[in-house]
């Protein structure tokens, strides 16, 4: 019998493993192809889903400024411009540029089988 194959590409190094929520299924692999972002709601989070240079990231998807919608914001060096008033974030941190302050709350995600998880 054989095994099926399994494929794990995780980014966990925004946020600490630690503070341990479950795993939820978001989308399909193909649902974010590189350079693309997509909005999700997973249970009553919105998340904002980037793969940017081969790595997934998970941000909440409401902007921390006035709640703009950050999957729609142009990425340009592992940065986020919100498009409403142009906040930017780092993809990794969720750090606010201007201030250095981690305002954008983001998630550990993963890819497994072909579906993006986010850990909640
Ligand atoms: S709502 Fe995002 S910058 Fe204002």
């Amino acid at each position: 019998m054989e095994e099926a194959e399994t494929t794990v590409s995780e980014n966990t190094s925004n946020e600490e493993a630690s503070s341990a929520g479950r795993w939820v299924a978001v989308a399909t692999s193909d649902a974010v192809q590189e350079g693309a972002a997509l909005e999700v709601i997973a249970g009553d989070q919105v998340l904002a889903i980037f793969r940017n240079s081969g790595v997934l990231y998970a941000l909440d998807g409401m902007c921390a400024h006035q709640g703009g919608p950050i999957a729609q914001g142009e990425v340009a060096n592992g940065c986020v411009t919100c498009p409403w008033h142009g906040w930017q974030y780092e993809l990794n941190s969720g750090i606010q540029t201007i201030n250095r302050q981690p305002l954008q709350r983001t998630f550990p995600v993963r890819e497994i089988d072909g579906r993006i998880e986010v850990q909640l």
